[in-house]
């Protein structure tokens, strides 16, 4: 990460959007909410493989909002390394929800670091992270290319969230922080197929991390810890804690690990990442649950037949998602303080994710943010723009206790 000389404003760009995969479910839910959200003279377009699906897209748009008739149309295929590279020459920031990311997400991320074009994705692949940095952050760098991965439910709740906490307890003190996760959500055909192929490649993923961090420079006299606990009661937040081995633990400590000063996290900064739950039954049925699941995914055929269960561009219908919520609490302490602080909001998987994916976008495009280039974390590159943000459109960052 290095600061970028200037403001990344780029006014000869036709676009100051465009979205790559608004044929799929996560996509158009996003396309959805980027023409009623798009400032009245923004420019938004559509990149896509297929031009009638691509036509049948900006028909219903229209009809959300009949203002944004002149949508652009644009030919991109993820395997087509000429088309992105036109996709990205075309926008201020790009948006991809084009996924499986490890299989189709790389070279998109490429030709956003060489044009110097702003870019953020729905990824919560760990290897796909950390590939990108070791492939891209140091062209981003020169470029001013902004490369921000995990802006849906992966990981913005989690990195916002411990961020609004470390800026509820005493500056510049080491700080423990833990993040305890509860929803009621269910999955669509791409994060099924995401999971799966991540999943199949644990060997791979460890060998991505352990280089990202040989070849990672980090601020100096700074430390970042993700720390994995037993399950246990948690009296704060009431529930029974189960550690979480997500993407969000590692995009926490990143932020904590690579923001401009230590001001926000402190010198000495420790997170933990868990799902609560309520019943302690619970605990031991999830922890064989996923033993089982990860050693049942290595298998090619199983793989298989689980993909199968939910096909690609399906996923939970509006009235599912209407009673479907998501909660993150945190709880923090540094220099003999605790806060319990919690984000809130509605369907995490898709409608807040489709607002969370959309709002890092036009804050990228439209706020005053950090001067900063490389790969970020939403922390890093946008960081209390886009809790304001969020928070305008729906979504709630709120301290619930402090002691003393
Ligand atoms: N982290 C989170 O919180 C979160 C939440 C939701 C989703 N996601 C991720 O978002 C991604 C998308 O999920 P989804 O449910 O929206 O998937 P989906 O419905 O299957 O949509 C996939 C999209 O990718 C496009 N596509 C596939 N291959 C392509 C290619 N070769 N060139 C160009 N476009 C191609 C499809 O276009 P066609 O219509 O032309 O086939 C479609 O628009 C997944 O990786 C998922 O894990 C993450």
């Amino acid at each position: 990460m290095t600061e970028k000389d200037d403001h990344p404003t780029c006014p000869e760009r036709p676009y100051d959007v465009v979205l790559f995969g608004a044929t799929g479910f996560a996509g158009g839910l996003t396309a959805d909410y980027l023409v009623e959200h798009l400032p009245e003279s923004g420019r938004m377009a559509l990149a896509g493989r297929n031009r009638d699906k691509l036509e049948a897209v900006r028909d219903r748009l229209t009809g959300i909002n009949p203002d944004v008739s002149d949508i652009g149309l644009l030919h991109a295929d993820s395997t087509d390394p000429a088309s992105l590279t036109e996709v990205a020459r075309s926008a201020k920031v790009v948006i991809t929800t084009v996924g499986p990311y490890l299989e189709y997400g790389a070279a998109l991320v490429a030709a956003c670091a060489e044009e110097g074009t702003d870019y953020v994705d729905l990824t919560g692949e760990p290897e796909f992270v950390d590939r990108m940095f070791l492939g891209n952050d140091a062209t981003a760098q020169k470029t001013g290319a902004r490369l921000v991965h995990a802006c849906g439910f992966d990981s913005i709740p989690h990195d916002l969230g411990a961020l609004y906490t470390a800026r509820n307890l005493p500056a510049n003190a080491p700080m423990e922080i833990r993040g305890v996760v509860r929803t009621n959500a269910s999955l669509s055909g791409g994060t099924l197929h995401s999971a799966l192929k991540q999943l199949s490649r644990l060997r791979p993923m460890w060998q991505a991390a352990s280089q990202r961090r040989r070849a990672e420079s980090t601020s100096a006299g700074r430390r970042a810890r993700l720390t994995v606990g037993f399950p246990r009661r948690d009296r704060v937040t009431g529930t029974w804690l189960i550690p979480l081995p997500t993407i969000d633990g590692q995009i926490v400590t990143r932020s904590a690990l690579t923001a401009p000063s230590a001001d926000d996290y402190g010198p000495d900064f420790s997170y933990s990442h868990n799902a609560g739950a309520k019943k302690l039954r619970t605990v031991p049925a999830s922890l064989v649950g996923f033993v089982v699941g990860i050693a049942a995914v290595q298998i090619a055929p199983v793989r298989r037949a689980i993909a199968r269960r939910i096909a690609a561009g399906e996923g939970p219908s509006q009235e599912r998602r209407d009673r479907t919520w998501f909660t993150v609490e945190f709880v923090g302490t540094a220099a003999g303080r605790t806060v319990h602080t919690r984000v809130r909001g509605g369907d995490p998987g898709y409608t807040e994710t489709a607002k969370m994916l959309a709002e890092s976008a036009l804050s990228l495009a439209f706020d005053d943010n950090p001067a900063l280039a490389g790969q970020l974390t939403t922390a890093t590159a946008m960081g209390g723009n886009l809790i304001d943000r969020l928070t305008a459109a729906g979504m709630s960052f709120e301290v619930l206790s402090h002691t003393p």
